[in-house]
């Protein structure tokens, strides 16, 4: 694991009991769920419906306490979670446990699908051929979005979709923090700038990242809600958007409106 997916591993660990103990944190967890139940139709998977019998699998991947599963869980029928921080995954699990649904239909396992050598545990068949794969808020703490996309992208079925939920640039709030620290090089801000490598995505860096993934039908969505975070450093407000897109093998089968 590289230093930086550990410092991800750490710093999620040590937050994984009071990820969602806070309102704005569970305020911010309710905008990506309503921005995804929202845009069922846009993002384009063929969703389960009771009448039918089809497997839907969900990849959350950097899947925190579960977030995504939750808002997109009624829509499909099996869910695999993996993240980098064991503690997470333990949230994860336990959340699943008590929301009644059985290990086959929803787990998470520990595991960096980034690492330079793929590790063997998630080379079964239950971590392939996915309908849809989601990163919510996990993007910017990502050490090579290229390569997170390409690794992403080879789960998928042929007419899958990569969903990312995660924020426009905010260099603005980070640059206020290195003048914070400069003025009081004591100063202690433990929230999570040595986990982000990218302090946010623009839609033309996005669309480029998923057209050299071999992505097409590009969507992008800016939600007009900000996100409003309580950071130890003060309140940010930050810009939350919504990427898809689609193997460009698949739009002959399934193709829709961006
Ligand atoms: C801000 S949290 C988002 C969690 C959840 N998806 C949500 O929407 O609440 C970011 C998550 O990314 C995970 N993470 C960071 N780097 C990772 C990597 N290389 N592979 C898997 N998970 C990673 C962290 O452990 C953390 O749980």
């Amino acid at each position: 694991m590289s230093s930086f997916s550990e410092a991800n591993r750490k710093a999620f660990n040590d937050l994984s009991e009071a990820y969602n103990s806070k309102p704005w944190q569970r305020k911010l967890s309710s905008q990506v769920a309503d921005a995804l139940q929202d845009r069922k139709n846009w993002i384009g998977v063929q969703w389960a419906t009771t009448d039918d019998k089809r497997d839907v699998r969900l990849l959350d991947y950097a899947c925190g306490t579960g977030a995504i599963t939750k808002a997109l869980g009624p829509y499909v029928t099996t869910i695999q979670g993996i993240d980098i921080s064991e503690k997470m995954v333990e949230e994860y699990n336990k959340a699943a446990l008590s929301s009644g649904l059985q290990h086959d239909q929803a787990n998470a396992v520990v595991g960096d699908l980034f690492a330079e050598k793929i590790p063997e545990h998630l080379t079964g068949p239950r971590f392939q051929n996915f309908d849809i794969a989601v990163i919510g808020l996990g993007f910017h703490h990502f050490e090579d979005p290229a390569l997170a996309v390409n690794r992403l992208v080879e789960r998928l079925k042929p007419n899958g979709v990569i969903v990312i939920v995660d924020f426009l640039p905010f260099d603005q709030e980070r640059k206020r923090e290195a003048e914070l620290r400069a003025q009081n090089p004591r100063a202690d801000f433990p929230e999570m700038s040595h986990t982000i490598k990218h302090n946010g995505f623009e839609r033309d860096g996005m669309e480029k990242l998923f057209t050299d993934a071999g992505l097409e039908d590009f969507g992008w969505n800016v939600l007009d809600e900000q996100a409003v975070m309580e950071l130890p450093k003060g309140t940010v407000h930050r810009t939350i958007f919504v990427a898809k897109g689609k193997p460009t093998d698949a739009l002959g089968t399934f193709k829709t409106v961006g």
